[in-house]
């Protein structure tokens, strides 16, 4: 069994990254800006926009964090969100999810400009991850095909299998593993809360991406010997143990399923880090206007 070691890939995707920010610095060029916009007080939004603020501090960009009351309306972030779209100087924004129930998810993702959508969420943007057009991939997933990447590790005629179909991660994983990509080329099984047999489905598969969101859920006898297991799970447990007061479980309950793995990423230190190395990559991107024009929002040209 190898770990496949997230922390590992994030810290030189960064490097990467700060060596082309020091490129950009030394031919007078702006340095990629992001901006992220949390509502709210949520625990775990708080750590993860701290985290991708930190991040951009460390490879040299730009960021500015907008935070928000949690009674905002929908329309007075939506306001916020064209500040955003028309600030020149701000290459690219995320809205931290989850967002209060009293906003439509839907709407505010909506409003967000595609090409600065670096978490690539707007429905144009997934349409373009679909129809494998370029585009910003999500964060997650994106940093999920990098692993497999930088690990050699073989996708093509694979059966994957995919826990969990939520538009963050499960469903465009799903797609992405399918695409007629170099990572890519599986066939692929999208199992959910309504799946029936889920071990059959695990039991068969090569490579399982596990994104359900619940505790050491995948066990040794729903894998078969040789499978590489992908787990995005990170549900916090509270520990007084630890100086955060909690402690982080997957969705794999690794003690026993990584004996039979050929590859597994471990929690913490894998996809997590992950995430925010993918959402770096993205604003680069952005900087660059690798997939957008910034005075256009589509244009067959740029195909
Ligand atoms: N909440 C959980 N994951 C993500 C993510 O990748 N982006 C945003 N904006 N919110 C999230």
């Amino acid at each position: 069994m190898q770990l496949l070691d997230g922390k590992k890939i994030a810290a030189a995707i960064k490097a990467e990254i700060a060596e082309e920010v020091k490129l950009l610095k030394s031919r007078g060029k702006k340095i990629p800006h992001l901006a992220a916009v949390l509502v709210g007080d949520d625990g775990a939004s708080q750590t993860y926009v701290a985290s991708k603020v930190k991040s951009c501090e460390e490879v040299g960009f730009k960021s500015t964090l907008v935070r928000l009351k949690k009674d905002i309306t929908e329309n007075e972030l939506i306001t916020q969100i064209n500040l955003l779209n028309n600030d020149d100087s701000v290459d690219g924004f995320i809205v931290q999810l989850p967002l209060p129930k009293h906003i439509n998810e839907e709407r505010i993702l909506l409003a967000v400009a595609p090409e600065k959508d670096v978490d690539g969420f707007h429905p144009m943007n997934v349409g373009r991850m679909t129809l494998n057009l370029p585009t910003y991939l999500p964060a997650t997933p994106k940093g999920i095909l990098e692993i497999l990447k930088r690990y050699n590790i073989e996708t093509e005629g694979k059966h994957c299998v995919v826990i969990g179909r939520s538009n963050i991660v499960g469903l465009p994983m799903s797609i992405l593993m399918a695409r007629k990509d170099k990572i890519g080329n599986c066939t692929v099984t999208l199992c959910h809360s309504k799946t029936k047999n889920l071990k059959e489905e695990t039991l068969r598969a090569d490579i399982i991406i596990a994104a359900l969101g619940k505790q050491e859920f995948l066990k040794a006898d729903m894998v078969k010997k040789g499978v590489v297991v992908i787990d995005v799970g990170i549900t916090r447990i509270e520990d007084k143990t630890k100086k955060s007061g909690y402690k982080l479980l997957g969705d794999v309950a690794f003690d026993e399923v990584s004996k039979k793995c050929s590859y597994i990423t471990p929690v913490p230190g894998g996809v997590g880090l992950m995430t925010v190395a993918s959402l770096l990559q993205n604003t680069l991107s952005a900087a660059k206007e690798e997939f957008y024009k910034k005075t256009l929002s589509f244009s067959v040209d740029e195909l």
